[in-house]
C-alpha cells in the first residue's frame, strides 16, 4: 500500500491489514487514521483537522514536526546518527552537561531511548547503591512496561504475567478529591496517610527498601498531584529508612507544569531523577540524572546499563534542540500562562456543567474527572466515553484514563507551543461536546 497517498476507498483494506496484522497491544484503535501532523494538530486521510490535547502520547510539547526538530533531524542523521555504545559523541556530552546543569545534586547524566528504560536504570542504581531490592510505589503509578519498571507499575496491567519482581510494594497516593483519611473539617490528611502507609510498608519490608519511585503527577492514574509537603515528607521517609528516592518525570518534566521540572515547586531534590517522553518531545529519547556521589558509587560496585541505543547522537541532538527551544521561547513561563487559561476555562465548563466533579493538575498537565453528580462523585465512565466519542467527531483527541477504582478523567496536555486561539477552540469544543454527551 502507498502511505505516501492512501487513495479514496482503501478504507476497507487498511482495516482489514489491521485485523489481519496488527498486534492488538491494549488501546482499541482511533477508527480516524492519521496522515499527517503538525503544531499543535494530527490530520486524517481526508486532511481533516483533529486538535491534539494529548500531546501525541503526552510527549510533544513542541508540537508535531516542529521546524527546529526538523531541521536537526535531516542534518543530524546525516553526519552522525547511531554508534558503537562505548563511543561518545560531542551531542551526547553536551546535552549530558546540559542537563546536569540544571540542578545542583544532579550532574551525571545517562542518556537512553524510552521511559520505562530509563526507569529500569534508575531502579538498577538504586538497588547496587544500595545493595538491597525492595522498592515501593504508589498504587496507581505507571513507570513502563519492561520488568523492572512494570513491577512498580500498579495502575494497570498486574495479572497475567507471572510473578513481578520479589519485593515491590505499593502505598497509596494522596487523593484530595478522595481522600482516605480526612482533618476534622473533610479535606486530606496526607501525612496520616503517608505515615500509614510506610507502618504498612515497614511491616512488610525484611529490612532491604532500595528506593521509593514517584510521580511528582501521577498521571496515567488519573491527575493525581501530589500535594505541596508531601514530597519533603516522602523524601524524609525515604532518608530515614536508607532509600532512595526516584522522581519520574516522563510526562511532568521539560517545563510542563510551569518549572523546568515538577519537584522544583517542592524544594525537594530527588537522588535520581528521570525524563522520557517531553525530553524528546515525541522522539525516543530519555535520561536519568544523579548525584557524583551515588554515580561514583555505582560505578566502583560495577554498574552496567548497557543498550542498543545508549548515547546515540540522533536523539541527543533532538534533546539539545528540545531543550533550545524551550529556553528560547519561554516555554516554561508559557505552560504556566496557558496553563491559567485552560485551566479557566476548565472551570468555567464545571460551573455549567455537573458532570465535571474536579478540575486539577499543574500548568499544561490538567484533568477533568466525570461523575454522575457532585455529591457522590461517582465516577461516570459512560459519559466519559461519551465526551471522548463526541469531541473526536468535532476535532478534539483527549485522553481519557479509566481506572476502576480512579473514576473518568480526561487528561488535557496540549503542546507548550499551542496558541490562545487553540485553546479557546479547544474548550469550545469541550463544551459542545459535553452538551452532546448529556442528551
Ligand atoms: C510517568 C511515566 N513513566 C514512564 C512511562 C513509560 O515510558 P515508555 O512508554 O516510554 O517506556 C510512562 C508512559 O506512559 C509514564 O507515563
Amino acid at each position: 500500500m502507498d502511505m505516501a497517498a492512501p487513495a479514496a476507498g482503501t478504507d476497507t483494506e487498511f482495516w482489514s491489514s489491521v485485523s489481519d496484522h496488527v498486534l492488538r497491544y491494549g488501546p482499541r484503535f482511533e477508527q480516524r487514521v492519521i496522515g499527517r501532523a503538525e503544531g499543535s494538530y494530527v490530520y486524517d486521510l481526508a486532511g481533516q483537522p483533529i486538535l491534539d490535547f494529548t500531546s501525541g502520547q503526552m510527549s510533544a510539547v513542541l508540537g508535531h514536526s516542529h521546524p527546529d526538530i526538523v531541521r536537526t533531524v535531516r542534518d543530524q542523521i546525516g553526519r552522525l546518527d547511531h554508534l558503537f555504545s562505548g563511543m561518545l559523541s560531542l551531542p551526547v556530552v553536551e546535552l549530558s552537561k546540559r542537563l546536569g546543569s540544571l540542578v545542583p545534586g544532579l550532574e551525571k547524566v545517562l542518556l537512553l531511548s524510552t521511559g520505562a528504560e530509563s526507569n529500569e536504570a534508575a531502579l538498577r542504581l538504586a538497588k547496587i547503591v544500595t545493595g538491597k531490592y525492595e522498592v515501593v510505589a504508589f498504587s496507581r503509578s505507571w513507570h513502563g512496561m519492561t520488568g523492572g519498571a512494570a513491577a512498580a507499575t500498579y495502575s494497570t496491567s498486574r495479572r497475567g504475567y507471572g510473578p513481578a519482581a520479589v519485593g515491590s510494594f505499593a502505598i497509596p497516593a494522596p487523593n484530595p478529591y478522595r481522600p482516605r483519611f480526612t482533618h476534622a473539617d473533610g479535606s486530606l490528611d496526607w501525612q496520616t496517610e503517608l505515615d500509614d502507609a510506610f507502618a504498612l510498608v515497614d511491616s512488610q519490608s525484611t529490612g532491604n527498601l532500595a528506593a521509593f519511585i514517584a510521580e511528582p503527577i501521577l498521571s496515567s492514574g488519573g491527575i493525581i498531584e501530589l500535594p505541596l509537603g508531601y514530597l519533603a515528607a516522602l523524601r524524609k521517609k525515604c532518608d530515614e529508612r536508607g532509600m532512595l528516592l526516584i522522581l519520574d518525570e516522563a510526562q511532568t518534566g521539560v517545563g510542563r507544569t510551569g518549572h523546568m521540572f515538577a519537584f522544583q515547586r517542592d524544594g525537594v531534590t530527588p537522588d535520581i531523577l528521570t525524563l522520557s517522553k517531553t525530553l524528546g518531545a515525541g522522539l525516543p529519547l530519555s535520561a536519568v540524572l544523579t548525584s557524583r556521589a551515588i554515580e561514583e558509587r555505582a560505578h566502583e560496585l560495577g554498574f552496567v546499563f548497557l543498550t542498543t541505543h545508549v548515547s546515540d547522537p540522533l536523539p541527543a541532538a533532538v534533546g539539545l534542540t528540545v531543550m533550545d527551544v524551550i529556553e528560547r521561547d519561554g516555554l516554561i513561563e508559557r505552560a504556566r500562562v496557558a496553563g491559567a487559561r485552560l485551566r479557566a476555562g476548565l472551570e468555567a465548563l464545571q460551573q455549567r456543567f455537573e458532570g465535571i466533579g474536579d478540575v486539577r493538575g499543574r500548568g499544561l498537565l490538567l484533568g477533568i474527572e466525570i461523575v454522575t453528580d457532585r455529591a457522590s462523585r461517582r465516577p461516570d465512565l459512560a459519559l466519559g466515553d461519551r465526551i471522548g466519542a463526541e469531541a473526536m467527531n468535532r476535532g478534539l483527541s483527549m485522553n481519557i484514563v479509566k481506572l476502576p477504582a480512579m473514576g473518568s478523567v480526561f487528561r488535557i496536555a496540549p503542546p507548550l507551543t499551542a496558541t490562545d486561539a487553540e485553546i479557546d477552540r479547544g474548550l469550545e469544543i469541550m463544551g459542545e461536546a459535553i452538551e452532546a454527551a448529556r442528551r
